[in-house]
């Protein structure tokens, strides 16, 4: 049976009985599917418990619009999390995560502001708040992030290694559907032909001499290119079907 924890006090009281004993922490914003079941099949091989946390973070969606059309589904999520059988979920109220009112900010000022960061201005700035909150509440021996975020995980890696953060951050590799679209909470609000569309973005990613060629091939099949770009040793993009936003590096 998964403990669920509401209240933060709750969690840190609970916390200090978990003294001498392994913690694995997967960070979500919930609308789980099979990458993140991974994650946490992941640390519960290498830990004694795994903490799973859901909270739609708002710092880190620019656009409203997106924050509110974000995906829901607090029920399944937590039959999945039970079916699991993870010990605990910690999913805080905003006011409680944001108590400061985001007067606290992290900021990374070089690798946030190509890629992503050059398209949604301020997210990393959330995602990395958001993050270290997360890693001194549980206070975890290991963390999870998924490599289909490759510069979400590069940007943790760098701010634990900064601020002397304990835990040890684990990265794990993207897991695709069969027609190789890397699994994302967004994929579910693709529409039944932009589903279909949607498998030729890896494949484009991966098989293009080079990213100009990825972006015209993309354009030419109708998909709105944020960008494609060589970096880190990967080769990176963002892609818009309509009002969904997909990343992925190959
Ligand atoms: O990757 C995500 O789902 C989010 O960015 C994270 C790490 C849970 C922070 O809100």
């Amino acid at each position: 049976m998964t403990r669920v924890f509401q209240s933060i006090p709750e969690w840190m009281d609970f916390k200090s009985s978990l003294l001498g004993k392994t913690l694995g922490f997967v960070p979500t914003m919930g609308a789980l599917h099979d990458g993140h079941l991974s994650l946490m099949q992941r640390s519960q091989q290498e830990n004694d418990f795994t903490a799973v946390s859901i909270f739609v973070n708002p710092t880190q969606f620019n656009d409203p619009s997106d924050l509110t059309h974000y995906p829901r589904t607090p029920r399944e999520d937590l039959a999945l999390i039970e079916s699991m059988g993870v010990s605990f979920l910690i999913s805080p109220e905003i006011t409680d995560l944001y108590a400061d009112q985001y007067r606290y900010q992290v900021s990374e000022k070089v690798e946030s502001q190509v890629l992503c960061g050059a398209h949604r201005p301020g997210h990393f700035d959330g995602v990395l708040t958001v993050v270290l909150k997360l890693l001194n509440l549980t206070q975890a021996t290991r963390a999870y992030f998924g490599e289909k975020d490759f510069q979400q995980l590069r940007l943790i890696q760098g701010m634990a290694e900064a601020f002397f953060i304990p835990t040890q951050i684990i990265p794990c590799p993207t897991l695709r559907e069969a027609d190789g679209l890397a699994m994302s909470s967004r994929n579910r609000r693709l529409t039944p032909e932009h589903r279909q569309k949607a498998a030729l973005f890896p494949k484009v990613l991966k098989n293009s001499a080079s990213p100009q060629e990825a972006i015209d091939e993309l354009k030419n099949q109708g998909f709105e290119v944020d960008y494609i770009e060589e970096r880190f040793g990967r080769r990176l993009g963002a892609v818009r079907l309509g009002a969904v936003r997909l990343i992925d590096n190959v």
